[in-house]
């Protein structure tokens, strides 16, 4: 079934990118950072304790790709689930990844593009979005439809890359980043530019602080964060303001 959205030329490259690695999405993450992403995930779970352990709740897992996120957000609580992604091959592989693992009664996987949510506003109790902020066209815009999608005091998580604190380890990093990683991705995905793209949409990317600022200009308050790994990557969270209106 093909999205009935229409999708800018940039966003429409994102997603053949995407689409395209798709395949070996997962083992790439999982070999690149050394199965350390799976600890992050796990952790940015975590911080949506409350609403993953009440039965009645409803949780999202925003740009889920192959659903590694939604799949450790199912293992921690017993909420029902939604992921969403605007790929469709990162879409197949998740539904197999969810049925392979018995998780189809219990979270459903959607396509739709993140900026225009095919959700009521005040629909989620909480929101997970794991390494997908960063590739959208708007991050504010992005954020701002987060909001919308939240019920009042539901909590949102992002876990996304960001700065390294120590100046030695950030350029030991930057070289693995930028000369190691692309060539290891390129060889294992058969894509030219992927794993080029990461790095570039990393520097771009705002630092913690300024994520921060952009969280509360898009509405949440109690914002904060947490470094993961020296700060290669961090979860920020924050939640609906119970006094908002739309
Ligand atoms: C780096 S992957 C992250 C996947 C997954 N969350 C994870 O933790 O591995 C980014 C995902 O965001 C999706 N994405 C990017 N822009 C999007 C948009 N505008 N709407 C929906 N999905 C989007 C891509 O298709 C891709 O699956």
């Amino acid at each position: 079934m093909r999205a009935p959205y229409m999708l800018s030329p940039q966003a429409s490259q994102i997603r053949q990118m995407f689409s395209s690695i798709a395949r070996r999405y997962d083992l790439l993450n999982h070999l690149l950072s050394l199965n350390v992403d799976r600890s992050w995930r796990r952790q940015a779970a975590s911080l949506l304790a409350d609403p993953l352990e009440d039965r009645q709740a409803l949780c999202l897992d925003l740009c889920c790709g192959t659903g590694d996120l939604l799949v450790e957000m199912a293992k921690q609580g017993s909420a029902r689930i939604v992921g969403s992604d605007f790929s469709h091959p990162m879409l197949k592989l998740g539904r197999e990844k969810l049925a392979k693992r018995r998780l189809q009664q219990r979270a459903q996987l959607l396509e739709a593009d993140a900026l225009r949510l095919p959700f009521p506003t005040n629909t989620f109790d909480g929101l997970a979005v794991a390494f997908g902020l960063r590739n959208l066209e708007s991050w504010s815009e992005g954020l701002g439809e987060m909001w919308r999608v939240l019920k009042p005091e539901g909590r949102i998580v992002v876990l996304e890359f960001s700065r390294p604190t120590l100046p030695l380890f950030n350029r030991l990093f930057q070289l693995y980043f930028l000369w190691i990683l692309p060539r290891i991705g390129q060889g294992i995905s058969g894509h030219g530019t992927a794993y080029r793209y990461l790095h570039d949409s990393v520097q771009d990317f705002p630092d913690q602080a300024r994520l921060c600022r952009l969280m509360k200009e898009a509405g949440f308050a109690e914002v904060s964060f947490r470094n993961l790994s020296g700060g290669i990557a961090a979860l920020h969270w924050g939640v609906k303001d119970g006094k908002s209106t739309v």
